[in-house]
């Protein structure tokens, strides 16, 4: 157990703004600080630090507490794990009030052991560098490939022993129990005989795996002769601290760097990180030679929304790996790449050129991912025109994974003049592939709901008995009361706000009646700027129309409702205890207009391009979006509820 004295010095000592800094960038608004969420994945900031109070609260998971509480949730560990972790990070010695038994080691929860034989490992792995078979086959491997003792100290490389059980052997001396080493994924057990053990590395060098705090967690292994019957790498199975596709090897080492630079350089194996620290490139990180998962975005996220992904340069293994980047751009991120000569990968080529001319060639060959794609496929697009067909709708497809519209927008600009063709086509495409995307978003959207099976009364819409406009308008005002009044409120049971929600679902909808528009743009603005958009500063606002129509929507329940259901057969909410399934319907009649009044316009321009003689590939591209959006409105309308006549 960590004494009083020393728990109360860290308590003293810890300040939440270093603690948090070292794992988001953070931004100061006002008296506060604020950051996106490490813990859940968000776009805009809701994550908040009060210097004075000395705590975080996010305000989109709820997550909240002090230094410690930070610690504990973002390492996953204990309270006196993360007492350790400070007080190593502030240099504060700590005190035991009594040495640990071997019962208490026991005793001490899982991870916190596996964490310890983990390191356990790693230290004896180092230390026998220094062993005369680790000088002599471990450490003059490292030296050949022009690995430093800084760099090897820095990334914790070591040296296996040939031989069954060296570590096993230690360990156990030192107080490991057998199940702990087998569970930290240390050692295997005999095949028939379970109850004998061996060392999973032998004789191979060794990489460790740190998490973000810069832990031992894993290791990966490898094998110093060419024998082609065994694997290049062993690597750590997953175990209880141990998630693969929640790794980035070198993110401990790199996340300063990654911070500063506000760029993250995405490599696949760990020499390729190793060799670029001798590069002085420090900003990099390696995905193990696995393809990139979500949880890697999300952690990169944490730091930056800038990748640079260096491939090797052979065109083959790109094109297999441009799923990756769909799914970077999908995670929000802002993708470059750079392609090597062929034959070359960062650490072959670092090596050849040296640090600078490497750096340069970063500098000068970074693309971003659609000059980077296009050129890829340059020479089919020149040779075969349906390819170029086909090309084109992949680029389109990709730049539809993009969240932001705006970027989307420059990207397709970008497109239409490196494939040579009109923007509006590339809008028209990408267009639909949005919809597609919504499309599926609305499946899925319903078979969750018929898990919950709420089905709500049929609900006759007479358009007719009022304008357009006028039931946008009322429908408009749903959505604002909606967000002024529970804004803030967590969607269900994710880690979101139902702001968040109705703010991203209505980004590309234009607002017909301007002090709806008025009041969404501020509550947008407001958000992002990181401030609350609370109830009471709309009430306090300078704009009396702004006041009145707020006052109106935050008083309980208005009986118009009620009144406009008699009179015009539009269904409003009544409020029920299911927010999410209140704004979601919202949501769906708002875009049921809009798409109304697209279809509208669709058949519209069918109608003038067949009388102005168009071409029949124009009209069919026109057909399609005007089909596409029909199946949108069929989708709606049956997650509504609305029968067609
Ligand atoms: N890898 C693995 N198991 C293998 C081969 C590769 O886990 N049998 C992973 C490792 O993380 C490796 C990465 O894929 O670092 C890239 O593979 P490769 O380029 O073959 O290895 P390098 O690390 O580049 O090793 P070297 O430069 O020594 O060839
Ligand atoms: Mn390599």
């Amino acid at each position: 157990m960590i004494s009083k004295h020393t728990s109360d010095l860290v308590k003293e000592r810890a300040d939440i703004t270093e603690v948090v800094g070292d794992y988001v960038q953070l931004k100061k608004k006002g008296q506060n600080l604020w950051a996106c969420c490490p813990f859940h994945g968000e776009k805009t900031p809701s994550f908040s630090i009060s210097p004075a109070k000395q705590i975080y609260k996010c305000f989109g998971c709820g997550k909240a507490g002090d230094p410690i509480q930070f610690i504990m949730d973002i390492e996953g560990i204990g309270f006196q794990e993360a007492i350790r972790h400070l007080a190593g990070k502030y240099g504060i010695e700590v005190e035991e009030d009594e040495k640990l038994t071997p019962e208490q080691n026991q005793e001490q929860n899982e991870r916190e052991s596996l964490f310890i034989a983990l390191n356990f490992a790693k230290d004896f792995f180092v230390k026998n560098l220094n062993t005369e078979e680790g000088k002599s086959i471990g450490l003059s491997y490292f030296k050949e490939r022009g690995f430093t003792p800084q760099i090897i100290q820095k990334f914790d490389l070591g040296y296996a022993l040939d031989g069954w059980d060296n570590l096993l052997k230690e360990a156990k001396s030192s107080g490991f129990q057998e199940d702990i080493l087998l569970k930290a994924g240390l050692v295997l057990q005999k095949e028939g005989d379970p109850s004998r053990l061996y060392d999973r590395f032998r004789n191979r060098v060794t990489f460790t795996i740190h998490n973000i705090s810069g832990k031992p967690i894993a290791f990966g292994a490898r094998i110093l002769t060419k024998d082609k019957n065994q694997p290049k790498y062993i690597n750590s199975p997953e175990t209880p601290v141990y998630h693969k596709s929640d790794v980035l090897y070198g993110i401990f080492q790199a996340k300063k760097a990654i911070r500063d630079q506000d760029n993250c350089y995405l490599v696949e194996g760990y020499t390729d990180v190793v060799s670029m620290h001798l590069s002085g490139i420090e900003n990099v990180v390696a995905s193990s030679g696995t393809s990139l998962t979500e949880g890697q975005i999300k952690l990169i996220k944490r730091f930056t929304n800038h990748v640079t992904v260096l491939y090797d340069g052979d065109s083959a293994g790109i094109k297999a790996s441009l799923r990756g980047i769909d799914l970077l751009l999908e995670g929000g991120l802002n993708v470059k790449a750079v392609v090597f000569p062929d034959g070359e990968d960062p650490d072959s080529y670092s090596r050849k050129v040296g640090s600078q001319a490497f750096q340069d060639y970063l500098e000068a060959n970074s693309r971003d991912f659609i000059g980077f794609k296009i050129g890829l496929y340059q020479d089919e697009i020149a040779k075969d025109p349906i390819r170029r067909a086909e090309i084109i709708r992949e680029v389109v497809q990709s730049i539809g994974k993009i969240p932001d519209p705006i970027i989307r927008s420059v990207y397709t600009k970008e497109a239409s003049g490196l494939l040579q063709i009109e923007e509006e086509i590339l809008f028209a495409e990408l267009n639909k592939s949005l919809l597609k995307g919504q499309k599926d978003r609305f499946q899925k959207a319903q078979e969750e709901k018929e898990a919950e099976e709420r089905i709500e009364e049929l609900i006759p819409i007479q358009p007719q008995a009022i304008s357009l406009d006028e039931v946008l308008e009322i429908q408009e005002k749903e959505l604002v009361r909606l967000l002024i009044n529970y804004g803030l409120e967590k969607l269900g049971e994710e880690d979101f706000l139902l702001s968040q929600y109705l703010l991203e679902e209505t980004q590309e909808v234009d607002f017909k009646t301007p002090i709806f528009k008025k009041i969404l743009f501020e509550y947008r603005s407001k958000l992002a700027k990181g401030e609350i958009p609370s109830i009471e500063y709309f009430i306090g606002h300078s704009d009396p129309e702004v006041k009145k129509v707020i006052i109106d929507l935050v008083t309980p329940r208005h009986e118009v409702s009620t009144h406009w259901h008699e009179r015009f057969q539009i269904f409003i909410n009544r409020e029920s205890d299911d927010l999410s399934a209140t704004a979601f319907k919202s949501i769906l009649r708002l875009k049921r207009r809009l798409i109304h009044k697209m279809l509208e316009e669709a058949k519209n321009k069918i109608k003038l391009g067949e009388e102005a003689g168009e071409d029949s590939d124009k009209i069919f591209e026109l057909q399609q979006v005007f089909f596409e959006l029909k199946k949108v409105q069929l989708e709606i309308d049956k997650e509504l509820g609305i029968v067609i006549g």
